[in-house]
Order: structure tokens, then C-alpha cells, then sequence
């Protein structure tokens, strides 16, 4: 999407790939919104501590950038033995995959990497492959984003109030985003709307990233606590819900996202209000069978305890006095720990449907277009 820092504008990618330089291109998203800036992770390694770091975070963006990072592991290897090959591979594999549990793009997009690769009888052949893969799950990720749009945005009528949560926008994939395309394109049509962020703590990826994104493109949202969705519906001032999803089980419709979904989901339907989930394809899991099943990320207590925000230029001897430093300030009782869940589960009939690049689904009828779908998900 294009980005606007100062007067100038140019078009970026969440994540990207500079094969000269064998390194990842990330926006680095815990600055957001106060400093755009964009870095690289030259080894694998430091591909998945950016993962597990959350400096790209968001299903579409992580499952693309452990593909880079699966194809940056691979393109290190020095020799011709396939066996010692495929042992590094595992290693790379396993090292991006523990990075971050919920999302299963990670998991659906190194697979696919793994699986193009395979074909190659030789070191070089596979290591060319992987990247070629690679670049392939992150076209296709954009493709399907601006599908979902396509389908979403008929949802999308003038004057209509819209309640999202977390970022499942255009930082969240590789461009355009799942919730975020049926905003666009219907923004593209002229329509007239307005966007209400679920602020979404514990990291504020609603107040800080959504509503960055959405300020960009000049939609007009405010950004609200979570705690107030319920009486703005009580109130009859939301219309319509999209959020993303981390992880949508392919076989029972549940739909795994960011921490308060469920909550969201439950007041949707006790208020009648249209409760949609956007996803790529690669968001699908057809293995599990239970929404008790998913990993739930438990992330570290002190996201809970305290924020995390910009202060400008505190330190004098700063070079540049615009520059802003990323500040923790502790909130709860000094004596007080948390639990801090990363993700929620909403079963399928709380979903009115799943807006998907095929289309929009009920949850139930994901399973029965599975063949569809799946193939549709390898290209
Ligand atoms: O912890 P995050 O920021 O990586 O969480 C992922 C999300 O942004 C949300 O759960 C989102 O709604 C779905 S991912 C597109």
C-alpha cells in the first residue's frame, strides 16, 4: 500500500526479499505509528526472532516471511550433499515454526516451500525453488487479499459504522489485508463509512497499527477501548463486524483470532449484528478438529502489566531531535503478575460467514469445499 511519511509517498510491502543481499525487508511494526522504518534480517535465525519479537507480526505476514526466512536458510548451504541439506532445511524449518504457535500460515506456507523444493535433484536446484516458492506464497497472498475484497466489499453499504479488531490489515499480510480489503475496495467505489479500531490490548495492534493504516488511506475511523463495543451496539452505533484469523479450522469452522474476539462475537449476536471473518487460504487448518486443540500463544505478563508507547526525543545528545524512543511504562500494581492469552476461539455459530478468495462461506461449508479450496490454496 502507499505509505506517506512527511510529503513523500511510496508504495511498500509488509515483508519483502532482496536476494542480493540474501536478506528478509520487514516494516518494523512496533514502531508504528509513531516511525516508519524498514529492516533486514540477514540469517534465518534472525528472520524468526523478528517473527517471535513481533517486529512483523499479523498470520499473512509471519506465514510469508517464514517462507523468505525457509528460503534465506536454504540459500546459506554450502555443498551438494542432499541428505546434510535436508538436515539443514529441518533445522531452518523448526526454528521459524516454534517462532510464533497460533497462526498456521507459517506452517501452510513453509510446507509449500518445502514441498516445490522437493522436486529438485540437486542443492542448487532446491535452493533456487525455495525462493521461487517463496515469492510465489507472498504473490498469492496479495491476490487473495484483494479477492477477499472483492467479495467483501457488496457487504459494505453508505453511512454504515464498522467494528474491527486487532490489525488484520495490510501490516498483518504482505499488502491490501483480509478485514482492511472489503474497507478498500469499497473506499475504491466511493462508498462512505466509518471504522471503529478495537484499541486491542494488551499491544494496541488496533489503536497503534489498524488506525495508522486506516488514517494513511484516509478512511474515517476512531479508535475505541474494547471495553466500549458493547454499548456502542447497545446503542445500535455498529453496523457490521470483520476481523481476521490466525488460524480457521477447516473441518468445524472455528475460528482461532486475536484475544477478545470471542468477546466481540458473543455481544454480535446478542445485538443481531453481522459478525464476518476475512482469511487468506493459507489461514486454513484441514488437520485439526477441535478449537481446544489450537495453540494458544501465552505471551509474557508484562504486555498486561504495562504499554508500551513513543516519547519524543528524550535523550539531548539524540542526533536527530524528530526522532522518538519506544517506552514501556508499568500500569498495574507493582506486586501484581497476569495471564496473558494471546488468542481466543469463536465457534461457527457465532460467524455469519467467512469472506474468503472464493467467496463468502458459512463456517460449515468450509469442509465440504475443501478440494476447492486446497487446490486453489497450491495454486
Ligand atoms: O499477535 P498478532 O498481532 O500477530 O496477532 C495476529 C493478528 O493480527 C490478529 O489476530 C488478526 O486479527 C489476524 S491476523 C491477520
Amino acid at each position: 500500500m502507499n505509505v506517506t511519511v512527511g510529503r513523500r509517498t511510496r508504495r511498500y510491502r509488509t515483508v519483502a526479499f532482496e536476494a542480493s543481499e540474501n536478506a528478509v525487508l520487514l516494516i518494523e511494526q512496533r514502531l508504528l505509528p509513531h516511525q516508519f522504518k524498514v529492516i533486514a534480517t540477514r540469517d534465518f535465525r534472525e528472520t524468526a526472532r523478528a517473527i517471535q519479537d513481533m517486529i512483523v507480526r499479523g498470520a499473512g505476514a509471519i506465514g510469508a516471511t517464514a517462507a523468505y526466512g525457509l528460503a534465506q536458510g536454504a540459500r546459506v548451504f554450502h555443498g551438494t550433499d542432499i541428505e546434510r541439506f535436508s538436515r539443514h532445511v529441518e533445522t531452518v524449518y523448526q526454528t521459524l515454526k516454534a517462532a510464533r504457535p497460533t497462526a498456521v500460515d507459517p506452517v501452510n506456507a513453509m510446507n509449500e516451500v518445502r514441498r516445490v523444493m522437493s522436486s529438485g535433484e540437486t542443492v542448487s536446484k532446491r535452493q533456487t525453488l525455495a525462493l521461487a516458492a517463496a515469492e510465489r506464497f507472498a504473490g498469492d497472498d496479495v491476490q487473495h487479499c484483494e479477492a477477499i475484497g472483492r467479495h467483501g466489499a457488496p457487504l459494505i453499504r453508505d453511512g454504515m459504522r464498522i467494528l474491527t479488531h486487532c490489525n488484520a490489515g495490510w501490516l498483518a499480510f504482505v499488502d491490501v489485508g483480509t478485514a482492511t480489503a472489503p474497507l478498500y475496495a469499497a473506499q475504491a467505489q466511493g462508498k462512505k463509512f466509518h471504522v471503529f479500531c478495537d484499541e486491542t490490548r494488551p499491544r494496541s495492534q488496533g489503536a497503534t497499527l489498524t488506525a495508522w493504516e486506516l488514517a494513511q488511506q484516509g478512511i474515517s475511523h476512531e479508535v475505541i477501548a474494547d471495553n466500549a463495543a458493547g454499548h456502542l451496539m447497545q446503542r445500535g452505533e455498529i453496523d457490521l463486524i470483520i476481523v481476521g484469523s490466525d488460524r480457521t479450522l477447516g473441518r468445524t469452522g472455528e475460528v482461532a483470532n486475536k484475544i477478545g474476539t470471542y468477546t466481540k462475537a458473543v455481544l454480535a449476536e446478542r445485538h443481531n449484528i453481522p459478525f464476518y471473518v476475512a482469511i487468506p487460504l493459507s489461514t486454513i487448518d484441514w488437520e485439526l478438529s477441535s478449537g481446544r486443540d489450537v495453540p494458544i500463544e501465552e505471551r509474557d505478563q508484562s504486555e498486561v502489566l504495562g504499554a508500551w508507547g513513543a516519547v519524543r526525543n528524550p535523550k539531548p545528545e539524540t542526533r536527530n531531535p524528530k526522532s522518538t524512543s519506544r517506552v514501556y511504562v508499568r500500569v498495574a500494581n507493582p506486586a501484581s503478575g497476569a495471564r496473558n492469552p494471546g488468542f481466543d476461539v469463536t465457534p461457527p455459530e457465532l460467524i455469519t460467514g467467512i469472506i474468503t478468495p472464493e467467496g463468502i462461506l458459512k463456517p460449515n461449508e468450509l469442509w465440504r469445499n475443501r478440494r476447492r479450496l486446497d487446490c486453489r490454496a497450491r495454486g
